[in-house]
C-alpha cells in the first residue's frame, strides 16, 4: 500500500488503540473526538491524511449509539479529508446478535450498522471474533475476521487442567466450542438455551458428562452474566466440579461480574476487546490483550502482506 500509515481512534477502547501503537511503533493520530454542547458528536483530525493509508479503531459496547456514530463521523472526516483508503478496525461489533430477524416486524440491525459503515467511506473491515460469521458476508468490502481463540486456548493449556470439559452454552456457540476443545484437546458438552424474552435465557437440555469434571463454558460474549449463571446452575447440578468461564468480549452489562462471582464461577477468562470498567475488575477474572493480534493484523493489512496466518 502506498501512502503513510496513520491511526486513529474514537473513545470506544483508547486503552486497546494504545496498545495496538505500542505494538505498531507510530504514534496515535491526532484528532478531537467529543461532544458539541448540543450532544452532536464532534471530530477534527489534528494532522493531515491526504493519501494515507489510515486505519481507525473503535469498539461498539455501551453507550453502543455513541460509539458507532463516532466511528461513523471519523470515517467521514477522513475519506473527506482526501485517505487514499480507510479501514474501520473494530474490536468488538455493536448490534451483532440483531444479524436476522428470530421473528416478524424485527430490523436486522447488524447489516444496518454494515451498510452505514460502507456508505460513510469504509474500505476495509478489521474485526474479532463477530457473533456470527455470516456478517462477514453483510459487507462486499473485503473484511478481515480475526479470531481470539489462540490466545484464550494457549491461556488454558498453560493452566494444565485435568479431566477438561468444554461447554457451549448454547447451540449457537457449538463450532467454536468445539474449535475450542481440539485446541486444549478435552471432551464436549453443548447446553440448549432458549429466550424467552430478551435478556432471559432459559437451559432447556444438556447433552455430555460434566459429573467430577473441571467445566470450561466458551461463549463470545458476557453481557449479562445470566447466560452463564444459567449453564453454571445445570453444570453444578450435573455435577460439574470446577467450573471456569472463557468469553471473547466481556461487555459486563447489568452487574455481570457480581452475578458470576455469586454463581461461583471459578475464573473468567476475558479479552481487552472491550474495556473493563473499574468496578468491574477483580482478581477472578483475567484480561488477555488482542493487541499484539491487531497490531500484526493493521502492519500486514498496510504492507498487502497475508493475514491468513493470523486466523490459525
Ligand atoms: C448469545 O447468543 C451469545 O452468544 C451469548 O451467549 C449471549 O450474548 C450472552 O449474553 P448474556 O450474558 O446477557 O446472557
Amino acid at each position: 500500500m502506498d501512502g503513510r500509515l496513520q491511526v486513529f481512534t474514537g473513545t470506544g477502547n483508547p486503552a486497546l488503540a494504545e496498545a495496538i501503537m505500542r505494538f505498531l511503533g507510530v504514534p496515535l493520530g491526532r484528532a478531537i473526538v467529543g461532544r458539541f454542547k448540543n450532544g452532536e458528536t464532534r471530530v477534527k483530525l489534528d494532522e493531515n491524511v491526504r493519501g494515507s493509508d489510515v486505519f481507525i479503531i473503535q469498539s461498539m459496547q455501551a453507550p453502543v449509539n455513541e460509539h458507532l456514530m463516532e466511528m461513523l463521523i471519523m470515517i467521514d472526516a477522513v475519506r473527506r479529508s482526501s485517505a487514499s483508503r480507510i479501514t474501520a478496525v473494530i474490536p468488538y461489533y455493536g448490534y451483532a446478535r440483531q444479524e436476522k430477524k428470530s421473528s416478524g416486524r424485527e430490523p436486522i440491525s447488524a447489516k444496518l450498522v454494515a451498510n452505514l459503515l460502507v456508505t460513510a467511506g469504509t474500505d476495509r473491515i478489521l474485526t474479532v471474533d463477530l457473533h456470527a460469521p455470516a456478517i462477514e458476508g453483510f459487507f462486499d468490502i473485503p473484511v478481515d475476521h480475526l479470531r481470539a481463540a489462540p490466545l484464550l486456548t494457549d491461556f488454558f493449556r498453560l493452566q494444565e487442567m485435568r479431566n477438561v470439559v468444554v461447554v457451549s452454552p448454547d447451540a449457537g456457540g457449538v463450532g467454536r466450542a468445539e474449535d475450542f476443545r481440539i485446541r486444549i484437546g478435552a471432551d464436549l458438552a453443548i447446553i440448549a438455551k432458549k429466550r424467552a424474552e430478551a435478556d432471559r435465557p432459559e437451559v432447556i437440555e444438556m447433552v455430555g458428562d460434566v459429573a467430577g469434571k473441571t467445566v470450561v463454558i466458551v461463549d463470545d460474549m458476557i453481557s449479562t452474566g445470566s447466560t452463564l449463571v444459567e449453564a453454571t446452575t445445570t453444570l453444578r447440578a450435573r455435577g460439574a466440579e470446577a467450573i471456569y468461564a472463557c468469553a471473547i468480549h466481556p461487555l459486563f452489562a447489568d452487574g455481570a461480574g457480581r452475578k458470576m462471582r455469586e454463581a461461583g464461577i471459578a475464573r473468567a477468562v476475558v479479552t481487552d476487546t472491550v474495556p473493563l470498567r473499574e468496578s468491574e475488575r477483580d482478581s477472578a477474572i483475567e484480561v488477555l490483550s488482542v493487541a499484539p493480534l491487531l497490531a500484526e493484523a493493521i502492519m500486514r493489512i498496510h504492507k498487502g502482506l497475508s493475514i491468513s496466518a493470523l486466523f490459525s
